[in-house]
């Protein structure tokens, strides 16, 4: 997802889980998005209190959070924009106008394009939107999961498209498979083969003298194979997914498929985060795995996603959680 420097975390702050979508690769549950709680202020400030100092990267994310109305992300920001060392993202689906005046308050926005539109989205209007934001001065970060479907549509072609479309920075995001997202989900090896076509499509991009051009992970790898974390499992990294009823996970798939039961009183972040639960998570995403011992990537990738080495897909693939793979190939462009 994001670099992040030595003594800082990712902090996924869903301020609702609710989204008007259903896109078919959407890790969150159906069930999930149709509840219409929202974070309160208070639990904002509670948060914000525990990043304190920190280099946390902050993404204000959901479900779609521009459901959430305009006042109360003023009031969201007005704590968030007192973070000395923080970095500040909405990440949102940019799926009406509306979405746009709420996205226009943070400097920092991450959306995704879906070649095959997600469901009620016109990928015309998605791009209007975009340009729109670029042309108020905020930051537009472009994100493509790597769906079956994406695969389908051919990732040289989608990218070919963003290009066109005026960004020079995406950041491909390997399939979170929940069980809502499974059939959208590739064999690793597939995973692996479109990240090879992102990095050929981006070295034939600077061989003809395009050279702003940056595709995670590729170009992130290329920057130093065991700096780069966009391929390690942020859950390990002890990454904070709060949900809007204060609720956390460290693993990002836990928050869209396990359904809270609703407690009045939510122990507090600190309290969770300190927690057995919470540390055993976090422990859970580091260990190890046979097929790993010994292997040359582990510091780049330390296995993984869990949940996508547990799904028979992965378990009946010759190619690793890790996409191994793609790793090698990375390798053999870091020699020459
Ligand atoms: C869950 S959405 C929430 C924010 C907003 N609704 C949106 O779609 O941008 C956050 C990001 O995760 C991506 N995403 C959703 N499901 C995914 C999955 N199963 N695996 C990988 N990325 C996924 C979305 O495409 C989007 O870029
Ligand atoms: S990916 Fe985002 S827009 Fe699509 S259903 Fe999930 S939360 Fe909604
Ligand atoms: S590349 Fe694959 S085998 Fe090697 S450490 Fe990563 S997940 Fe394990």
């Amino acid at each position: 997802m994001t670099t992040q420097a030595k003594n800082s975390r990712l902090f996924h702050i869903n301020v609702t889980r609710q989204c008007q979508l259903a896109c078919s690769h959407c890790y969150i549950d159906q069930d999930i998005r149709d509840n219409d709680q929202s974070m309160s202020v208070d639990k904002m400030q509670e948060i914000a209190d525990v990043i304190g100092d920190t280099n946390a990267d902050v993404h204000i994310i959901g479900g779609e959070p521009t459901l959430v109305g305009i006042d109360t992300h003023k009031q969201y920001l007005s704590i968030l924009s007192k973070l000395p060392s923080s970095k500040i993202m909405i990440v949102t689906a940019l799926q009406n106008a509306r979405a746009v005046k709420v996205a226009k308050l943070y400097q920092n926005i991450a959306t995704s394009y879906d070649p095959n539109a997600r469901i009620e989205v016109n990928n015309d209007k998605w791009l209007e939107r975009c340009k729109e934001l670029r042309g108020c001065g905020n930051n537009v970060h472009l994100c493509v999961s790597l769906s079956q479907s994406v695969i389908d549509y051919g990732v040289s072609k989608a990218l070919d498209e963003v290009y066109g479309f005026g960004f020079r920075s995406v950041h491909l995001a390997a399939m979170v498979p929940t069980m809502n997202a499974l059939a959208e989900t590739p064999d690793p090896m597939i995973t692996s083969q479109a990240m090879i076509e992102s990095a050929e499509w981006a070295l034939e991009k600077r061989r003809v003298g395009e050279d702003g051009i940056f595709v995670s992970p590729f170009d992130g790898l290329l920057q130093g194979m065991s700096n780069y974390d966009g391929l390690r499992c942020p859950a390990g990294e002890s990454c904070v997914n709060v949900e809007p009823n204060g609720k956390i996970h460290a693993c990002v798939a836990k928050g869209g498929e396990v359904k809270d039961i609703v407690i009045n009183q939510m122990q507090s972040t600190e309290t969770q985060l300190s927690s057995n639960a919470y540390i055993l998570e976090v422990a859970q995403h580091n260990r190890s795995r046979t097929e790993c011992f010994g292997c040359e990537f582990w510091i780049t990738c330390k296995g993984g996603c869990r949940v996508l080495a547990n799904t028979d897909i992965a378990k009946n693939s010759v190619e690793c959680a890790g996409f191994k793979t793609f790793l090698n190939y990375v390798k053999g462009k870091v020699h020459v």
